[in-house]
């Protein structure tokens, strides 16, 4: 029954009434939801309103800008700092921290990443935003990398939005993964998959096979035996999918299971890897453990890396879990 469903700001407020909680969750979500329908806005206007294209400017991270990861970057930062409840925010789209004036009360910190799967916005495929919250350490300059540099256990709330077929925001707060799905007509998010787990097991992976000329011996095995199919030591056929987009690949994972990987490799190696961990890495690290999977380097737990560095890149191993420890007993062997 449609009119029976409860919002996002209702399901906030009572899991913050059963955990005994402060009102901080339902303050600190608020103006990400905002910012959230006002990116998936921009999205589905695409073309008709001039959103896609290059800006004509360089990231931080030596990537062309597209106009989109402008936009939704400046929505993000205006939005999160009408509420007054963080210090300061840092983004992909950002070579240093945003530090917000004029709220002595804001004791949180944002770290996001506003337009996730860039080059899917101009051909028509899901595209989303990451975001992650950490508590402003006691003394800290807010207006400091330093004060964002916490492993991602430290985090308080992590969540994605996924502009798809729907738009849906997921989040997780420490207690469990759920799903809200917006209706455009009404403006907001409704609990639509409450308790989202990740099977254990899976017959689905995602790598960009395009690299395998890089990949290093351990990922290459797992492959390798994932495409030798029934006949190979797994004894089961696998599916493979490539989104391109990691909030897609991650909601693909939590609805029906599967492994996403963007291994550290012979040609990203210098850097560390390809996605970046205090904006991407961590905040899916999060959900996904919160939903019963894992999420690994190879050799480590990704949320226990300590940050040296505000847009540090690392490899990324995540989803089911008995197929993740696989992967990562390949790396230890
Ligand atoms: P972003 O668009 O925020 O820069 O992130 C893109 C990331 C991620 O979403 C995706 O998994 C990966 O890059 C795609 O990489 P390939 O271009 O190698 O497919
Ligand atoms: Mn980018
Ligand atoms: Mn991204
Ligand atoms: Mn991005």
């Amino acid at each position: 029954m449609p009119y029976k469903r409860i919002t996002l700001t209702h399901f906030l407020l009572q899991e913050q009434r059963r955990l005994g909680r402060s009102g901080v969750f339902t303050a600190l979500m608020t103006d990400i939801l905002t910012a959230c329908k006002m990116v998936s806005h921009e999205v589905n206007r695409g073309a008709l309103v001039g959103n896609h294209g290059v800006a004509g400017s360089e990231n931080v991270q030596g990537e062309e800008q597209k106009k989109l990861d402008v936009l939704a970057n400046d929505i993000f930062l205006h939005m999160n700092a009408l509420g007054g409840n963080y210090a300061a925010m840092a983004s992909e789209e950002l070579e240093d921290v945003h530090a917000v004036h004029g709220t002595a009360e804001g004791r949180y910190l944002l770290l996001f990443d506003p337009l996730d799967g860039s080059s899917n916005i101009d051909v028509n495929i899901s595209v989303g935003s990451i975001f992650s919250i950490l508590r402003l350490p006691e003394g800290a300059d807010a207006s400091k990398a330093d004060a964002f540099l916490q492993p991602g256990v430290q985090q308080v709330c992590a969540g994605y939005a996924l502009y798809g077929s729907s738009t849906m925001l997921v989040l997780t707060t420490g207690s469990g993964v759920h799903g809200f799905t917006l209706d455009r007509d009404v403006g907001m998010f409704f609990l639509t998959h409450p308790h989202m787990t990740i099977p254990a097991d899976t017959k689905e992976f995602a790598i960009n096979a395009s690299r395998a000329r890089f990949w290093e011996p351990p990922v290459k095995r797992y492959v390798d035996e994932c495409l030798a199919g029934k006949e190979g030591p797994r004894g089961k056929d696998f599916n493979m999918r490539w989104v391109a987009s990691m909030v897609a690949e991650v909601h693909r994972i939590l609805v029906r299971g599967g492994v996403f990987m963007y291994p550290k490799d012979v040609e990203n190696a210098k850097k560390g890897g390809k996605l970046r961990l205090m904006y991407e890495a961590n905040p899916m690290a999060f959900i996904i453990e919160q939903a019963g999977g894992a999420a690994t380097t190879g050799t480590e737990r990704i949320m226990e890396v300590q940050p040296t560095d505000l847009h540090q890149r690392i490899a990324v191993i995540l989803g089911s879990k008995n197929e993740v420890e696989l992967i990562e007993s390949y790396h230890k062997g």
